[in-house]
């Protein structure tokens, strides 16, 4: 879908192991993917805390079609999910440079250290921005260091 760039999200240069998703939204345009998400729950800690998120990942957009609202859409679809699964907040991470894009589509970038699990070096603190969405009305993310129990998504 996005060619045969060896890093098409941007996200090599910060050496980081990914998790597969497991649940995946896609736009068609004549037959052919042209947006896609990912989607996976995920354990996690705020400040000590045990919860769940809904990791996002893998959002993506082909080149000819960009900025006419696919991403917006193919998230929308996912999102619509992840308030069916329990979680109370949806997470991503990204490059700076998304950060507005992803604030105009109700995403909130958090200040706080986020540890994540990488192969062979154990936890390690994600280079790249977090950033939250509610699921639920009444979801207020919690102040505190965040430490996701898994590999980022
Ligand atoms: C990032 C990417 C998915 C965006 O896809 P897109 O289809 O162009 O995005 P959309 O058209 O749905 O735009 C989403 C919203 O962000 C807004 N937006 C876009 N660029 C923006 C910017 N620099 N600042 C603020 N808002 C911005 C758009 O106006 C739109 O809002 P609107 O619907 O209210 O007008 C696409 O550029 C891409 O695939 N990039 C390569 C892969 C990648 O980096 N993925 C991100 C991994 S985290």
């Amino acid at each position: 879908m996005l060619g045969s760039g060896d890093d098409p999200f941007g996200v090599a240069a910060a050496g980081l192991t990914w998790l597969p998703k497991e649940e995946h939204f896609g736009v068609r345009l004549d037959g052919r993917l042209v947006a896609h998400a990912g989607l996976l729950r995920l354990p996690v800690a705020v400040e000590g805390e045990e919860t769940e998120v809904m990791g996002v990942g893998g959002v993506a957009v082909a080149p000819g079609v960009r900025g006419r609202g696919l991403a917006r859409l193919v998230l929308a679809a996912a999102l619509d999910h992840a308030r069916t699964q329990g979680p109370r907040h949806a997470l991503l991470f990204c490059r700076p440079p998304l950060v507005p894009l992803y604030r105009r589509l109700g995403w909130h970038p958090l200040d706080t250290d986020v540890l994540v699990e990488q192969p062979g070096s154990g936890v390690v603190t994600m280079p790249l921005r977090t950033m939250v969405t509610p699921l639920r009305d009444d979801a207020r993310w919690p102040p505190g260091r965040v430490r996701l129990y898994s590999l980022p998504m």
